[in-house]
């Protein structure tokens, strides 16, 4: 495979794990999952982690692999890249892997003493990539392996970061997200 064969592939195998953060700002809100309990002086999780958010981040992560899984074949008929297709238990795993990624790096940053809406680097831009990879290896082994070659993999952990830090500037230029990160 081509280098930039490889990273379409690693982009159109991860977009189900990058909308549902996005997904959860533009829907987040009401009650949080922690509702309200602290764990050692500090909030569990945070309001910016909500039930809405998480429900929202995961159907649109779902969602839109569905719509990858139906174009897929076509796509890669049209550009000569044979892109993944995504089994249901696939799509769930990285749409609600990335939400619980998220919401892992929030309980370690409130153990940390870092404010809702405080930056840690490298946390904030790789949570939802190890959460959706993580559930993607345990739930559907075989396609986690056939779709995520070193190659891919390398690509996803060295663009996503990159990814995700301007289209988070986007949605704070356009005040929706309250911190440009
Ligand atoms: N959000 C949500 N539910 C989630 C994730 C995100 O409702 N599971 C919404 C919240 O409104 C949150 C916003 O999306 O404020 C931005 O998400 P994020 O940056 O992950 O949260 P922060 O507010 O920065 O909080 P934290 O410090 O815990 O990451
Ligand atoms: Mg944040």
């Amino acid at each position: 495979m081509s280098w930039l064969s490889v990273v379409v592939v690693a982009v159109w195998a991860m977009l189900p794990a990058y909308v549902p953060n996005n997904a959860a700002v533009l829907a987040g809100g009401g009650r949080p999952i922690d509702g309200g309990r602290t764990l050692g002086g500090a909030r569990a999780l945070g309001d910016g982690k909500t039930w809405r958010g998480t429900a929202a981040g995961t159907a649109a992560g779902v969602g839109l692999a569905l719509i990858l899984d139906r174009i897929g074949p076509t796509v890669a008929a049209v550009i000569g890249v044979d892109v993944p297709g995504f089994p249901l238990l696939a799509a769930l795993a990285l749409a609600f892997g990335a939400m619980v990624g998220d919401i892992a790096a929030s309980f370690i940053k409130r153990r940390l003493d870092r404010e809702r809406g405080a930056p840690v680097p490298g946390l904030d831009q790789l949570d939802f990539v190890v959460g959706a990879l993580a559930l993607a290896a345990l739930f559907v082994p075989t396609w986690f392996a056939d779709t995520f070659t070193p190659g891919v993999l390398l690509v996803v952990v060295l663009l996503t970061p990159l990814l995700h830090l301007s289209t988070n500037a986007i949605a704070y230029g356009l005040g929706l997200k309250d911190e440009p990160y």
